[in-house]
């Protein structure tokens, strides 16, 4: 028996939601470019795909958007628990906790019922952004704002995160980026997602799960730290030897490589073009410059070893230009991630095996307790 450490290259399931070739920098969602996606389409159309395997009707996609905005509204009772946790608590702990307690507001609890993977669905698009953006203004010591029917769900999202409605051109491009996360394949927090769902624990233990696997900075955690990452740089000119130095220390730079893409990530292309549009509408901002020379000189060091931007260098720079405050860069990676895990568990749970993965055991046998006084 061999051992394969992080299961490298060993495929766990056979899944028709998503498709990345990455020698060629491409990503399917259901068979379609995402770049398709994110020129035609919105996040809730894109997450009713991903799910459901099909693009809906116009009927099915008005109910779909309906039946999440009836979901917007936090519980008073969650809403005093979020005041009443302490300040420090990182925002992704926050979602972790906050989301299991969402399925009191489910009814469909059978994990193997086909109606819990549409409730729950459109529970968790309704309420997650809302905790986040709550959570924001709480930290803050303001009353929550609540959520904006009228509006639609990026709109309403920034809305609630900063009390004005956004432009419609920049809530659209912030509506792509969630686009851009919305599915990728069996990384780690979607891995974690259908271990715990092959329990037949449901969707929302899966999720809750899922989340704490992306809050690690080698996962979703690296787009908060390519910001802190970019701001310890005081001047353009310290840039080079910032990376150089970073390299001979053979340390991480957040933001950069990938296990699957050995070329350009395809979601990092996008969400720099949607840069230089920002650029071009409030003008180029310190943290933009820094970003765009670091990623220029970073490649003169790390190209030969294929390793280029991912979607997390760039998001970094984007949510910073929307003022989002970098606690909240990776639960909002989150948000946008929940239709990919809900797809990967109602897929998983059709052919449902339980996981029991096995080990090679390298420890001793027959060894005698000791005593605590004899321990020493
Ligand atoms: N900065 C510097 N060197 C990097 C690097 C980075 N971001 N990513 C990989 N490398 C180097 C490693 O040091 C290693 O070099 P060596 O062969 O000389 O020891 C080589 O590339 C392979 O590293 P490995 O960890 O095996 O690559 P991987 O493909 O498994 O790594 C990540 C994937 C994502 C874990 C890795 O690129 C990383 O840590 N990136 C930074 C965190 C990040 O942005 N995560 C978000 C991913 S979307």
């Amino acid at each position: 028996m061999n051992v394969y450490a992080g299961l490298t290259g060993i495929p766990v399931v056979k899944s028709s939601i998503s498709y990345i070739d990455g020698q060629k920098g491409i990503l399917e969602y259901r068979g379609i470019p995402i770049e398709e996606l994110v020129e035609n389409s919105n996040f809730l159309e894109v997450s009713y795909l991903l799910v459901f395997g099909k693009l809906p009707t116009k009927k099915e996609y008005e109910k779909f958007v309906s039946d999440i905005k009836e979901n917007l509204e936090l519980n008073q009772g969650i809403i005093k628990f979020l005041k009443d946790i302490p300040k420090t608590t990182y925002p992704m702990k926050v979602l972790q906790g906050i989301i299991p307690i969402l399925s009191a507001f489910d009814e469909n609890k059978e994990v193997l019922d086909e109606k819990h993977h549409y409730s729950s669905l459109v529970n968790l698009l309704g309420k997650v952004p809302t905790i986040i953006a709550n959570w924001k203004k709480i930290l803050e010591g303001k009353e929550p704002i609540n959520p904006d029917k009228t509006l639609d769900y990026a709109q309403n999202f920034l809305y609630m995160l900063t009390g004005e409605i956004p432009e419609k051109e920049i809530s659209q491009m912030f509506d792509k980026t969630l686009i851009l996360h919305a599915e990728h394949t069996i990384n780690a927090s979607t891995f974690t997602a259908i271990v715990v769902v092959s329990t037949l624990a449901d969707f929302y233990s899966a999720v809750s799960s899922a989340v704490g696997a992306l809050s690690g900075k080698l996962h979703g955690g690296a787009n908060e730290k390519v910001f802190y990452m970019l701001n310890q740089i005081k001047d353009l000119n310290q840039i080079e030897e910032f990376i150089v130095n970073k390299l001979n220390r053979k340390e991480r730079i957040m933001g950069f490589g990938h296990r699957i893409y050995k070329t350009y990530d395809p979601r990092a292309k996008i969400i720099k073009n949607f840069l230089t549009r920002l650029s071009q509408l409030k003008g180029e901002s310190e943290l933009y410059k820094k970003a765009i020379k670091f990623e220029e000189t970073a490649l003169k060091y790390l190209k030969d070893k294929k390793i280029y931007p991912n979607i997390d260098f760039f998001t970094a720079v984007f949510y910073s230009y929307l003022k989002i405050p970098p606690q909240l860069y990776t639960p909002i990676f989150a948000m946008g991630r929940i239709p990919g895990w809900l797809a990967h568990c109602k897929e998983y749970i059709k052919e449902n095996k339980l996981f029991r993965p096995t080990q090679i055991y390298d420890g001793g046998h027959n060894i005698h307790y000791i005593p605590l006084e004899k321990r020493g």
